[in-house]
């Protein structure tokens, strides 16, 4: 990639009413590891390299105060601070941030900005990693993907697509998948960032990469027996072909389990909504699940952004 370009989903923070509490859930439960905390704050690691994927802040409510985009390195970031400030007016952003090291434990080095939509976006790099990312059978990784609700759905694709170098892997009637990454290296995630049609600087969910089926079932049966029903699947999406099961988590934050999503190279060929819809009753390839309930619809649009900055 001759441009620079994000290269992965990295981490999300979010605000909680209690972090301590929601650690409980994300580590218990949800199968995340605690890798640092204080008073205020809980920083939560999957299977895989990255430092932490989620990270827990004390709020007087429940909001995503962050999406953090992982850049190559901090010259990779600095030509990405170039292209957001050069893009600022175009693409409505503000309350952009210099490049600086990152004041959260793992390190880094990154700046923020805030989207026409009012959502916080960050682009990292140089944080901590870990040796030790052998899968478990029943362990989320990484993050697959975050999708974000939007008033004006093809402003935000516009700005992940010509300032931060996402590509758009389908289109639906409901969603706008993007994907990041140097597919000249390999296969990469069908998408990592989806913008949904409508309803604003919402978070719509969060997905987690389970090592395969297998261990979606795994972790959704651990999460029923903990009293957390399944809210959507077991399924197969349509774009992305990755199995899902969906929940709504302590403080009913919107999550996911999936696994299997498709692999794809830059010669994937764009879907439109006309190439993906289902059959009346349908809701994934499988037909065995019943839709999404009804408190998975009202969670996934209730979570908002900060108002505010949220410092890095
Ligand atoms: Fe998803």
């Amino acid at each position: 990639m001759s441009e620079p370009s994000v290269i992965a989903l990295h981490s999300v923070d979010l605000g909680v009413l209690d972090p301590a509490a929601a650690a409980v859930f994300f580590t218990e439960t949800w199968g995340l590891k605690t890798v640092s905390d204080d008073t205020d704050a809980v920083w939560l690691r999957g299977t895989g390299p990255f430092h932490h994927i989620l990270a827990l802040h004390r709020r007087p409510g429940t909001e995503i105060l962050r999406v953090n985009l992982l850049a190559p390195d901090r010259t990779a970031v600095d030509a990405l601070h170039g292209k957001v400030s050069a893009g600022a007016s175009a693409h409505g952003l503000s309350e952009i941030t210099a490049p600086a090291a990152l004041g959260q434990p793992g390190g880094g080095y990154g700046f923020a900005f805030r989207d026409r939509e009012g959502r916080n976006l960050a682009i990292v790099a140089e944080i901590e990693t870990h040796a030790d990312t052998a899968d478990a059978a029943d362990r989320p990784r990484k993050l697959a993907h975050v999708v974000l609700n939007a008033d004006d759905p093809e402003g935000s694709v516009d700005l992940f697509t010509d300032l931060l170098g996402f590509r758009v892997s389908d289109r639906t009637r409901m969603h706008n998948f993007l994907r990041c990454g140097d597919a000249a290296a390999g296969p990469i995630d069908h998408h990592n960032i989806a913008i949904g049609n409508g309803g604003g600087a919402k978070l719509n969910h969060i997905a987690f990469e389970m090592p395969d089926l297998e261990s979606v079932m795994r972790g959704a049966g651990r999460c029923r027996d903990a009293g957390w029903p399944i809210e959507w699947g077991v399924g197969r999406h349509g774009p992305g072909n990755n199995v899902f099961a969906y929940f709504v988590g302590v403080e009913d934050i919107p999550i996911e389990y999936t696994a299997e999503v498709e692999q794809v190279d830059e010669s994937y060929p764009t879907g439109s909504p006309d190439d993906w819809g289902w059959p009346k009753g349908r809701s994934d390839h499988w037909g065995i699940t019943d839709p999404p309930s009804d408190r998975l619809k009202t969670a996934q649009s209730r979570v908002g952004f900060a108002a505010d900055s949220f410092a890095l």
